[in-house]
Order: C-alpha cells, then sequence, then structure tokens
C-alpha cells in the first residue's frame, strides 16, 4: 500500500528543534553544538554504501572551508554508533580519510522524522540526503533534500553557506548563479523618496528594482 501520510517538515525560517544524541564525538546537545557558529546538518541512507561514502569524504575534505566560515558540521544516519565508528574506521583505513565531525546515530528514527529525514515514499528505513542549514541564533536558513540515488553538490553547500552569510551580514540577495566576490542585489526603494536617491546613486542598475553593488 502507498503511504501517502504528509508529516510536518521543517521549514525554512522554523527555529531549528533542539535534541540531545549520541554521536561519533560523544553525546551531543543541537542548541549547544550551535552555539556561536552555523550548524551544517546532513543526513546520509546508510553508512557502507558508496555515494555515501563520496559524500562523507567530501565533507571531511572541506574541513577547514567550513572552519573558516564558522560551519560546524553535523551528520547523521538510521545506524548504530557502532555501525558508525566502523565505517569512520574503514574508510579512514582505506583511503586516509577521517571523518571528524560528530555523526548522530539515529538508530530509533527519532531525528530523523523530527527533520523530515525520513520520506517513506523514497524510503521507509533509510533517511533521504538532506542538508540543513542553521543559523548561530538557531534558526533554519535553507534546506536540500536529495533522493538515494544521486548524491550531492559539495560546491553548492559551500556556495550557499557563503551566500546566506553575505545576504544576512549586508541586509542583500545573492542573484542567479551568484559566487563569492560578484555583485550583491540591494534591496528595492520603499518610497519614492528612496527611488529619486537611487537614480542619482552609483549603484549598477537594470531597473529601479533591480540594481547591484560590490561589497
Ligand atoms: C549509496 O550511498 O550508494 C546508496 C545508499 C542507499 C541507497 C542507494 C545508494
Amino acid at each position: 500500500m502507498e503511504n501517502n501520510t504528509i508529516t510536518q517538515m521543517p521549514r525554512i525560517g522554523d527555529k531549528a528543534p533542539d535534541f540531545t544524541v549520541t554521536t561519533t564525538t560523544g553525546p551531543l546537545t543541537l542548541s549547544e553544538y550551535n552555539k556561536g557558529s552555523w550548524v551544517v546538518m546532513f543526513s546520509h541512507p546508510a553508512d557502507f554504501t558508496p555515494v555515501c561514502t563520496t559524500e562523507m569524504s567530501g565533507f571531511a575534505k572541506e574541513k577547514d572551508f567550513f572552519a573558516k566560515h564558522n560551519a560546524k558540521l553535523l551528520g547523521l544516519s538510521i545506524d548504530s554508533i557502532h555501525s558508525h565508528i566502523a565505517w569512520v574506521n574503514a574508510v579512514h583505513e582505506k583511503t586516509g580519510v577521517l571523518f571528524e565531525f560528530p555523526i548522530i546515530a539515529d538508530i530509533d528514527m527519532k531525528i530523523s522524522k523530527l527533520y523530515g529525514m525520513l520520506q517513506p515514499g523514497e524510503s521507509e528505513t533509510a533517511a533521504v540526503r538532506a542538508v540543513f542549514f542553521i543559523d548561530p541564533a538557531g534558526k533554519i536558513r535553507l534546506i536540500m533534500y536529495y533522493p538515494l540515488n544521486v548524491g550531492r553538490n559539495m560546491a553548492e553547500i559551500k556556495r550557499v553557506l557563503v551566500a546566506l552569510q553575505t545576504a544576512f551580514e549586508h541586509s542583500v540577495a545573492c542573484p542567479l548563479d551568484w559566487e563569492p566576490g560578484d555583485k550583491v542585489i540591494v534591496p528595492a526603494p520603499k518610497t519614492i523618496e528612496d527611488l529619486a536617491e537611487r537614480k542619482i546613486s552609483n549603484l549598477e542598475m537594470v531597473d529601479w528594482y533591480l540594481a547591484k553593488k560590490s561589497i
């Protein structure tokens, strides 16, 4: 029988639901881990599977990037802590890549269900490939969901982290394909006076509502 149950999924702008869990680096409470930094939390379907190994290795290799951008990594799958430890050890021995970030052992599926990572039409037992970008105030700012059979794109994960940080820090927006160093979009004028000011500004202006600046 098809499972059409719609569960409440976390949304952009929601406070990230808090939890305390068992991870490969010990017990972890999200709200404490999140203090003063961004958290990039991602799920993978299962330990000892090929696509997941490439993805987790990708996160591990980018640890300096995430540290430089004040973002802590947090993995998750519906596996036991023993499975996680064995997998981390196996990948390290085979490839030299060490998953130093904590990985949640969500064996009872509590966090997967809380974050909409368990999507029964895709799998009843494995989390989809989700990524949650949580800001230092504990708010969810961007969510990605990928199916089991397509790996994520590390360049895009890095790009959106920097785009989010840039947009919030400068109260601007990032256009299509924005990359760090590119011009950003300034908010549209809200009054006739603002519009008059904009007309004589040195912003790059496509139209009065679409203007860009360098930061
Ligand atoms: C993988 O990571 O290769 C994988 C995991 C679960 C289902 C399909 C592929």
